[in-house]
């Protein structure tokens, strides 16, 4: 099955999806940023369950730190597999919010753009050395990139995760001669910790997304994890190049 790296294993949809490769017979190397707790949480519920997982800090905005990153990633590799090569990237790691256009700064502009997309871009170059020909990338975007919503303050985000949707594109033709399948999926609304836990504290917004959603509820961590699995295992062979929404049909025929 092979070792992957799940950037944003903490919490959310990267510890979901841990928790799902590790159940299928994958090794994890999993990172945090500030929730180290989180992550020794993921690391040992992998663990409890015959897994093997690693943790590992790494900050998107901090592409300087990427090549000692990527040397902690070869000697886990070596020390706890062991192996030499990574046969997955999942690009999860990510912040969410935002503000009126208007009201945005160049220090706001620059704080997200350095995580989602340029983080993202250099952390998967890289990481490239690393994974093994016939392997796969996913990067987790957005359903707002497509679903355009009327409350406003995503021109920032929602222009970052459009940018990692294209970025996969033409990454999926430069890695085929690899055989390296590069993927997004953009989910919906999820119930995670995302925007300092915007579904807890906003909970009372819930039941308006779940009317606009066909499938009538918010999405789990686990929904969006399926799919990540499914695009890793060999039943994903025939999809590359590709973004796969995962929202229950958000605003679908609205
Ligand atoms: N939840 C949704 O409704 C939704 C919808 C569409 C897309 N997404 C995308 O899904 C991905 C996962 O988010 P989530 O919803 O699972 O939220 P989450 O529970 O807040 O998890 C976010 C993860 O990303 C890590 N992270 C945040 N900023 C980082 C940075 N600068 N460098 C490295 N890691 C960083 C966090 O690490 P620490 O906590 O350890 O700092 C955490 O592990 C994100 O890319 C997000 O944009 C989410």
């Amino acid at each position: 099955m092979g070792v992957a790296i799940v950037t944003g294993g903490s919490s959310g949809i990267g510890q979901a999806t841990a928790f799902e490769i590790a159940a299928r017979g994958h090794g994890v190397i999993l990172t945090y940023n500030g929730n180290e707790r989180g992550a020794r949480d993921t690391v040992g519920a992998i663990e409890e369950r015959g897994g093997t997982a690693v943790a590992l800090r790494l900050d998107l905005a901090e592409s300087a730190r990427f090549p000692a990153f990527v040397s902690q990633v070869r000697d886990a590799l070596a020390s706890v597999w062991p192996a030499d090569r990574l046969t997955a990237l999942v690009n999860n790691a990510g912040l969410g919010g935002g503000s009126p256009f208007v009201e945005t700064t160049e220090e706001q502009f620059d704080s997200m753009g350095r995580a989602l997309f340029r983080g993202t871009y250099f952390l998967t170059q890289h990481v490239l050395a690393l994974l093994a020909d016939g392997g796969a990338i996913v990067n987790v975007t957005s359903a707002s990139v497509t679903t355009i919503e009327r409350g406003g303050g995503y021109t920032v985000y929602a222009a970052n995760k459009a940018a990692v949707n294209t970025f996969t594109q033409y990454l999926a033709v430069e890695l085929a001669e690899r055989g390296i399948r590069v993927n997004a999926i953009a989910p919906g609304a999820t119930r995670t910790l995302i925007s300092d836990n915007a579904f807890g504290r906003y909970a009372h917004l819930v039941p308006e997304i779940e009317k606009k959603t066909l499938l009538g509820r918010l999405g789990e961590p686990e929904d969006i994890a399926a799919v990540i699995a499914m695009l890793l295992s060999r039943d994903g062979r025939w999809i590359t190049g590709q973004i796969i929404e995962a929202s229950g049909g958000y605003q679908f025929g609205i």
